[in-house]
């Protein structure tokens, strides 16, 4: 079912025997990462749908999307530290906007903390753009967000 990028690149949908590696993975990326009880919840959940990169059978990266109506959300995205750099965002990135495209979805839209540079460049780099701000959104720093959405 997932898609060979290279001999030893892959992209799949997670399950729940995922879910403790997705948790290993959000505590390197975040400050505030979701538990892993609210982890498997989310993924039974039927809008939900995760993604994640393994390189040679080690996960190194997942992303969270929500497909209501017809609107895309791009929930969580986090790439192991030692694995940066390499792609692997943007590879999570292209997966949840094909799957959004084949759901008929019509807009992507997500929330990124005003001083993260790395993902926005990210999410510009697909079209996305800036539309508004939401004050005080994000705690453990406590911060701004950007509302980014595009077109799909
Ligand atoms: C944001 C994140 C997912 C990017 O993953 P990644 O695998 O390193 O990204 P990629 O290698 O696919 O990079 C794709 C593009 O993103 C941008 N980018 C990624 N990291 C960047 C950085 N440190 N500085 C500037 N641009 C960056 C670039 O535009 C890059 O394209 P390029 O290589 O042609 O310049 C990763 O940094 C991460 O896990 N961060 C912590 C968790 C997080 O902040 N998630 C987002 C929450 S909203």
């Amino acid at each position: 079912m997932g898609k060979e990028t290279s001999n030893t690149v892959r992209i799949r949908k997670a399950t729940v025997k995922d879910v403790p590696y997705i948790y290993q993975i959000g505590t390197l990326c975040f400050s505030d990462a979701w538990l892993e009880n609210t982890i498997c919840d989310d993924l039974e959940k039927p809008h939900s749908e995760y993604f994640i990169v393994e390189i040679q059978n080690i996960i190194v990266g997942y992303s969270c999307f929500w497909y209501i109506l017809d609107e895309a959300q791009l929930v969580n995205i986090g790439v192991h530290p030692d694995y940066r750099r390499k792609g692997i965002g943007e590879l999570l990135l292209k997966e949840g906007i094909a799957e959004a495209i084949k759901k008929k979805m019509k807009t992507l839209f997500l929330e990124v903390r005003v001083t993260n540079l790395p993902a926005q460049a990210l999410y510009r780099k697909y079209g996305l753009k800036v539309v508004s701000l939401r004050k005080n959104v994000y705690s453990s720093p406590m911060e701004d967000g950007y509302i980014m959405t595009c077109k799909l």
